[in-house]
């Protein structure tokens, strides 16, 4: 595939523009910006794009051709080079959570692709669907407009199961119920923060689709330094002395990528810090669910200026693209009308089919075999892995692999991607013009994509190979 006009974001620092270009192109490598096959643009309209010199260019691409990313003819231009096994690179992939996985394939194994493992979601979604369908009873509302006045018993349903699964009451006044998780943060985005100046923290390392957001939306977002349990709450209380901020994002059960799990005690001091600061506090809970114990959640420590965000991909299927925010109270209002602008109501069937595949039991019956097999997966990965330091909590789905001073994470990751796994690396996780820092740099592993526990093994012990080798002389960091 042709795509001259890629262009890399070179993170600022001390390193010189050559490298932060060879490394930019690793990022993109790593994270499937670029695919095997890809042209890159050529030295002259790079070097004009990016304001730095032809030379700069031309070594940043000599460098990222010993590292053996890309490889030049003369007379034919620079091309992302194809791993030596043919089908190792797989289908270029849209992004590291939302990418599409790869086809199962005896030597092609995505990890990077944070989905929920298959444990048979498709044959019950397909009962829920037919028994709907076949129902002329059922709340389709297919030719009309459906929205609030219509979709209470719905939210009600919801409302009790986010009750028992996050272990905290939800009312099905303040639930909106929206078309996931991603957008119910676009809701609590738009409802907690100014459009003009502002402000939003989140960790040092985020979800790529916060970051996404927070600047498609204008805002300006700032890292709060984290440590392996999460966020420190005396480094958010100084990024609030410092930028003022309207809200900060937190993921504070299994944090993406890092898999921690915030501490009460600190999520009794971030809310304190919230409150006394008048920030609010945006959780995303997708990944909470999984986890059968529950910690407090900022909505109950902090209701009056906390948002919950609830979510269905990470436990059940990303597919249905269901998700749910619950406002404070005085915000529920502003909420409602921020989906109703964006999107009149989340579409009928599917919020039927939610609540149909609650009221049913199947919803559970998933959720109980989808934490099963992550545990199953989890216990897999810390026998290979956790020599190394893996964190790979029971529930997850997916583990930290911390590659800490030795490695460069691109390099580890390009040595994955020849070996025929795709992980993804932690600079996916920064912001705008941010490094990791060093004591987070590392690779996330999703567990989610294999189609069975043999096909994960397989793909663990690649990466043990590869850990067991050791990186190379060349790419160890001085
Ligand atoms: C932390 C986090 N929040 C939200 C999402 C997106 O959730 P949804 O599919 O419900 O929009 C993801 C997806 O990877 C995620 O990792």
């Amino acid at each position: 595939m042709i795509d001259t006009m890629w262009t890399p974001e070179l993170l600022e620092g001390p390193a010189p523009k050559f490298r932060a270009l060879a490394d930019a192109i690793g990022r993109a490598i790593a994270s499937g910006g670029l695919a095997p096959g890809d042209q890159l643009p050529p030295v002259r309209d790079l070097a004009w794009r990016l304001k730095i010199s032809p030379g700069a260019v031309a070594r940043g691409y000599k460098l990222a051709i010993e590292r053996g990313q890309l490889s030049a003819g003369v007379g034919r231009g620079t091309f992302v080079r194809a791993s030596d096994a043919p089908e190792a690179a797989g289908p270029r992939p849209a992004g590291p959570d939302s990418a599409p996985p790869a086809p199962p394939h005896a030597s092609w194994l995505e990890m990077a692709n944070n989905c929920v493992p298959e444990v048979g979601q498709d044959a019950e979604i397909r009962k829920a669907m037919i028994k709907l369908a076949s129902d002329p009873r059922s709340a389709l509302r297919l030719t009309t407009y459906g929205g609030r006045d219509w979709d209470f018993a719905e939210r009600e349903t919801y409302a009790r199961w986010i009750s028992e699964v996050a272990g905290m009451e939800a009312s099905p006044d303040r639930l909106i119920i929206t078309s996931g998780a991603q957008q119910a943060l676009h809701i609590a985005l738009r409802t907690a923060v100014p459009t003009r100046d502002g402000v939003v923290l989140t960790g040092v390392l985020s979800h790529p689709g916060f970051v996404e957001m927070t600047t498609m939306l204008g805002l300006r977002t700032e890292p709060v330094a984290m440590d392996d349990q999460g966020v420190i709450p005396a480094a958010f209380d100084e990024a609030c002395r410092r930028h003022s901020p309207d809200a900060i994002i937190l993921t504070p059960t299994y944090h993406n990528p890092t898999a921690s799990v915030l501490p009460v005690r600190r999520r009794v001091e971030i809310s304190a810090i919230a409150q006394a600061r008048g920030v609010a506090v945006i959780e995303d809970d997708v990944y909470g669910w999984l986890e059968s114990s529950h910690p407090p959640h900022f909505a109950q420590l902090y209701p009056e200026g906390s948002y919950y965000i609830a979510g269905i991909s990470k436990c059940l299927a990303a597919g249905l693209r269901v998700g749910g925010l619950i406002a404070p109270q005085h915000k529920a209002a502003a909420a409602a009308r921020c989906l109703r602008v964006l999107n009149y109501h989340t579409s009928t069937p599917m919020t039927a089919l939610l609540a149909e595949m609650i009221s049913s039991g199947a919803a559970d019956r998933i959720l109980r075999a989808v934490r099963a097999e992550a545990a199953a997966r989890a216990v897999l990965a810390r026998e290979t892995l956790g020599q190394w330091g893996l964190r790979a909590p029971d529930a997850a789905n997916f583990a930290w692999l911390p590659l800490g001073a030795k490695w460069r994470s691109n390099d580890f990751a390009m040595r994955a991607l020849n070996a025929g796994v795709r992980v993804a690396v932690d600079e996916s996780y920064c912001l705008p013009r941010h490094a990791a820092p060093d004591h987070l740099r590392g690779v996330r592993l999703a567990f989610g994509p294999a189609p069975d526990r043999e096909i994960l093994a397989e793909g663990l012990g690649r990466l043990k190979s590869i850990l067991q080798e050791g990186p190379a002389a060349s790419a160890m960091i001085s």
